[in-house]
């Protein structure tokens, strides 16, 4: 099985897959339980799993050295005084170092990868992926391990198993290598981390935990040039979200905010106005990530559906998913008043600068995915001179294309209806005048697209998004001109 293919399969979560409640990561206490180091006979492997025992047991800490140079803390707290001495042999065997000379400095560790070091890091992932899954568990027992306080203060008290998205997502990129695809997304996701209290010396301590687990799980496959591969793609992707965190200090590190309106649509959708009580520097296209009281250290990613307005405030479309989580809670059980934190707006691919599609915008989205092109279109509305734009929004029944007639209302209203068109898509209600199959498949034969030279923005479930862009592909869009938050999709 190829890579990607590999990578794909236990990187996506099934759709229907039921909530497992892993009440126990790799041996370690339920997250919501003051932890307790294990006692000090040691514990045999858990099947197929990682002993977190004692101290004889666990393997040195790799050395990054001159990796993590003195930075200044990002969230007030001294960073630690870098470690020096090499680490101790273990059991006699040597201690294990990278066979090559290690770099010294972190701007060189950082530098772009060379095609040899990315095989090296696709190596020492074949040795490992039939159990990927294991590797992101056992990651996170390590680390649990080497930050126990902290930690806690830091992850959701449950950890379920869809929700490994840092451990399959730094697992995935380690192993992508691919640094300079996503500075900016890594920019942006360092400068968010500051809001879980996370400061440059964590990422040490992860780093660490994530050599260590995989070390564990190849056992004697493992070999040095493995190790300093490995070292090299994490160092690289760490020292961009430590400098996007350090670039973006001088921000809060969350917003509180306040829903200033609610409004119900159906039983599991509703539109949510939100009022930060800063200002909130998002653009158009952009997402953000957002925690509710009652629902501490659960952030959940929420695109914003509108474009910025003079009173500083936006909306949300939350869609509800199953009765206990934050979307539900956002639905059912929020109202006007309520408080609630904001991470920091997030997202690139979906943003559009005027001037930058001169063959015109063709937007194609479904399910909530119509929340961040509401905003494009509304925002597209005000420029000057508005680029010719099609949007089409997907859904199965006429209600699921919620903001299609809104839109259309303001486009009226602005007087920008040759230029600008939004119409709904409906795959299951034969009664439906419009447009009708699936939006995925249709919006890629209505025009010839390539013809026109159009710029195409592409928002909804992972599944939509593969298919609309082989599609758009098939009808010879380049991919260059074909945009979608790829890394969230990925993670
Ligand atoms: C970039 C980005 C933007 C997003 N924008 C929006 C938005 O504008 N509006 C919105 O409502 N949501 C949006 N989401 C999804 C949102 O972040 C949450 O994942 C979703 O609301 C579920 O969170 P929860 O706490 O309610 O459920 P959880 O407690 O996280 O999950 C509950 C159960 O539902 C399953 N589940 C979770 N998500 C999905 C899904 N998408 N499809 C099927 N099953 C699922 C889980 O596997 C679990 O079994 C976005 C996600 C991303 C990555
Ligand atoms: C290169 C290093 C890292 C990468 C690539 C990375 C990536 C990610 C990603 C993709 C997420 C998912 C949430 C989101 O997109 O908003 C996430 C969440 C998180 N990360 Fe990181 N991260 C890194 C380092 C760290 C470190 C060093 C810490 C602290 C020790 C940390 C703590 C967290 C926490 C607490 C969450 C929220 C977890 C949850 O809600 O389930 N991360 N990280």
């Amino acid at each position: 099985m190829g890579l990607r293919r590999a990578l794909v399969k236990w990187l996506t979560p099934a759709e229907d897959a039921p909530v497992k409640h892993s009440p126990t990561l790799g041996g370690m206490p339920p997250a919501n339980t003051p932890y307790q180091r294990p006692p000090q006979a040691a514990p045999e492997p858990i099947a197929g799993g990682l002993v977190v025992g004692t101290a004889e047991r666990r393997l040195p800490p790799v050395e990054l050295p001159g990796f993590y140079e003195p930075v200044p803390a990002l969230n007030g707290a001294p960073p630690p005084a870098p470690n020096g001495a090499p680490p101790p042999a273990l059991n006699g065997s040597p201690p294990v170092a990278p066979a090559a000379p290690e770099p010294s400095t972190r701007s060189e560790l950082a530098a772009k990868p060379s095609a040899q070091d990315r095989q090296l890091v696709r190596d020492a992932f074949d040795i490992v992926s039939a159990r990927a899954d294991q590797l992101v568990l056992n990651f996170y027992a390590e680390l649990f391990y080497a930050l126990p306080g902290e930690a806690l203060n830091m992850f959701p008290s449950h950890m379920t198993q869809q929700r490994h998205d840092f451990g399959r997502a730094l697992v995935q990129w380690v192993v992508a290598d691919d640094p300079e695809a996503m500075t900016a997304h890594l920019s942006q996701l360092g400068a968010d981390h500051r809001k879980f209290d996370v400061e440059p010396r964590h990422y040490e301590i992860a780093g660490q935990a994530l050599i260590s687990a995989w070390q564990k799980l190849a056992g004697p496959a493992w070999t040095p040039v493995h190790q300093a591969a490995i070292v090299g793609s994490y160092t690289r992707l760490a020292s961009i979200m430590i400098d996007g965190a350090l670039q973006h200090r001088h921000e809060p590190t969350s917003w509180g905010a306040q829903v200033i309106a609610h409004q119900r649509i159906r039983r599991d959708f509703a539109v949510v106005r939100i009022q930060p009580d800063a200002p909130y520097p998002y653009k158009a296209g952009q997402y953000l990530t957002l925690e509710l009281p009652q629902h501490r250290r659960q952030w959940r990613q929420m695109s914003i559906a509108s474009a910025p307005r003079p009173d500083n405030t936006f909306d949300i479309h939350v869609r509800a998913i199953g009765a206990a989580g934050v979307s539900a809670a956002l639905v059912m059980h929020t109202k006007p008043g309520d408080r609630l934190r904001l991470g920091p707006p997030r997202g690139n691919d979906l943003v559009v600068e005027p001037g930058t599609v001169p063959g015109g915008l063709l937007c194609v989205a479904a399910g909530t995915g119509a929340a961040p092109i509401s905003a494009v279109v509304e925002s597209i509305l005000g420029w000057q001179e508005p680029p010719q734009l099609y949007a089409f929004v997907g859904g199965r029944t006429r209600d699921d294309i919620y903001p299609v007639d809104q839109l259309n209302q303001l486009i009226q209203a602005g007087g920008n209806s040759r230029r600008i068109q939004v119409y709904g898509v409906v795959s299951d209600d034969p009664s439906y005048h419009g447009y009708r199959g699936r939006v995925e498949s249709l919006v890629p034969t209505l025009q010839d697209w390539a013809r026109l030279g159009v710029d195409v923005l592409v928002a909804g479930p992972n599944p939509m998004i593969a298919t609309t862009v082989t599609n758009l592909a098939g009808i010879g869009i380049p991919l260059g001109k074909i945009h979608f938050d790829q890394y969230e999709a990925a993670a």
